[in-house]
């Protein structure tokens, strides 16, 4: 049974942190209360905000005696309320944000290792340094940490090439629920001693543990790169430019990203100093970056070459591929800028969905084709890393309709329609974002009974007064 935070606790807390490191103060926690779609709301007693991972230790320790909970948050970018808090206030706010320090990094064995708090751009930043690269980005890469990407085993643009965290992560140090630490930050390429606790903390939601630092895997920096913006008629014609893209180039091809063309018009819409890449209008439209090493042939001609032919085969209607950098970034920035697009429009019922690849375009328009006849004026924006098999299939309330009463009375259903619908294609109804508390109900009623039963124990055993993140991606029996 957890319990409230007792005052002699968080006494013994503020003189542990600090000033810097412990506030009640009402101002300061409110930002971090709720998640960044404003779906969830939660409270606390404190926001610990410890500098080190000895003070990590000794938060967990004390709290573990007294079977508090605590949520561990970094840059709040959960797009599934996983780093909001319960409301009923009884678990303490632990931000590892101020454990940002890229503790080191190594051209020589292409690892660097970065605390928990690291924004996922700094990180970027510290590599280029090095002349080197983390090759993972996503939208929010201004605010994501370390840890909250190595929690969410999060994916992002580049997962085609060089997958999710969980293929990027060499070795971990975490705080293990009884305040133990678990020292496993050595960089090995191999390291068969049995079951692999970095892989069982990555994806964990902060529900096993708290993450203090990762040694990360950095590749190359490219010589040059390249970004087009294609337009074309279905997904199942993007799927077939991907594979023709990918028999010129290669793994040169590393983001291939679909963008309808609805979910181009509410960024052009809502995002100031957004411009339509192309003259014409297109029903849907891909992001393609390419790469080359140092020394080999530009990129940017090879790239234009391959669409040239794609065109010529009648595979793409149009494309435009980046004269310079800073079209590059404005082509990256309207594929980047759907999730905010979205959340200004209002809400809509998410979903994050993978299904075989190669099942994805059927999956797209049969899904989108029931939501629209059994949901009246719903609006399907279906979006996202189709070279993963993974869209996120969103779907917004009908024009005119308050959105909130809609989303009352229709959202679960839409969500079961989708989620079955994935289930039939063999897909997931997580691929990239997890579980956290919004997720929760429908993993419990699609998992199967040994998914859910592995999911439990593990979680007992490691976490047996379950004050790791309570409410968050293990359903309750
Ligand atoms: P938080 O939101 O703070 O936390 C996420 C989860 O991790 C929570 O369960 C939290 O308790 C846990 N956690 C955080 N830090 C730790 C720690 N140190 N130890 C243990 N547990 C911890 N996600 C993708 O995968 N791909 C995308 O393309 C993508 N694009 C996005 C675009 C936008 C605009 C936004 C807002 C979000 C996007 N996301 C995407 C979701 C989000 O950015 C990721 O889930 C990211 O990994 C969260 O990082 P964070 O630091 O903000 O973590
Ligand atoms: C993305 O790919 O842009 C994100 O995962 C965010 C979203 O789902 O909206
Ligand atoms: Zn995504």
């Amino acid at each position: 049974m957890l319990r409230a935070p007792s005052p002699a606790l968080l006494e013994s807390l503020r003189s542990l942190l600090g000033p810097r490191g412990f506030t009640r103060d009402a101002e300061v926690l409110a930002p971090w209360l709720s998640d960044w779609r404003s779906r969830y709301h939660g409270r606390s007693a404190a926001l610990l905000s410890p500098a080190s991972t000895a003070e990590v230790q000794a938060i967990v320790a004390r709290c573990s005696a007294e079977r508090v909970a605590l949520v561990p948050q970094g840059g709040n970018t959960s797009m599934v309320g996983g780093a909001t808090p319960d409301p009923d206030g009884g678990a303490l706010l632990l931000s590892l944000r101020r454990m940002n320090s890229v503790r080191s990094v190594s051209p020589e064995d292409n690892v660097a290792v970065a605390e928990a708090g690291v924004i996922l751009s700094d990180l970027h930043d510290a590599a280029a340094a090095a002349g080197r690269r983390f090759p993972l980005s996503l939208g929010a890469k201004g605010s994501a940490t370390v840890g909250g990407l190595v929690s969410t085993n999060a994916g992002g643009t580049q997962v085609l090439r060089f997958g999710p965290m969980r293929s990027l992560v060499l070795g971990l140090e975490a705080v293990l629920p009884d305040g133990s630490l678990f020292e496993g930050l050595s960089a090995l390429r191999k390291d068969n001693r049995g079951y692999d606790l970095k892989q069982l903390l990555i994806g964990a939601e902060g529900t096993l543990g708290i993450v203090t630092a990762a040694s990360l895997k950095l590749v190359a920096a490219p010589g040059s790169r390249s970004v087009a913006w294609v337009g074309l008629g279905s997904p199942a014609a993007a799927l077939a430019l991907l594979r023709r893209l990918e028999a010129r180039l290669g793994e040169a091809v590393e983001s291939f990203e679909l963008v309808p063309e609805d979910a181009l018009a509410l960024v052009l819409a809502g995002i100031p100093g957004t411009r339509a890449p192309l003259a014409g209008a297109h029903r849907w439209h891909v992001l393609v970056e390419s790469v080359a090493p140092e020394g080999a042939r530009d990129s940017a001609e090879a790239l234009q070459e391959a669409l040239a032919a794609a065109l010529e085969e009648g595979l793409a209607e149009d494309a435009l591929v980046a004269a310079n950098e800073a079209q590059a970034s404005a082509l990256w920035r309207l594929r980047e800028s759907i999730a905010e697009a979205e959340r200004l429009q209002g809400p809509s019922v998410k979903h994050d969905v993978s299904v075989p690849v190669s099942a994805m375009p059927a999956f797209i328009e049969e899904a989108r084709a029931a939501v629209e006849e059994r949901f009246e004026g719903a609006r399907v924006v279906a979006f996202g890393h189709l070279g993963d098999g993974n869209v996120h299939f969103n779907v917004q309330p009908p024009a005119g309709m308050a959105a909130e009463t809609w989303l009352a009375g229709q959202a679960e259903a839409v969500t079961r329609l989708v989620h079955d619908r994935v289930g039939e294609a063999g897909g997931s109804i997580s691929a990239e974002h997890g579980i956290g508390q919004m997720k929760l109900g429908e993993l419990a009623r699609t998992a199967d009974p040994a998914r859910l039963a592995a999911l439990r124990a593990i979680k007992n055993a490691l976490d047996p007064a379950g004050i790791m993140n309570p409410g968050k991606l293990i359903p309750s029996l």
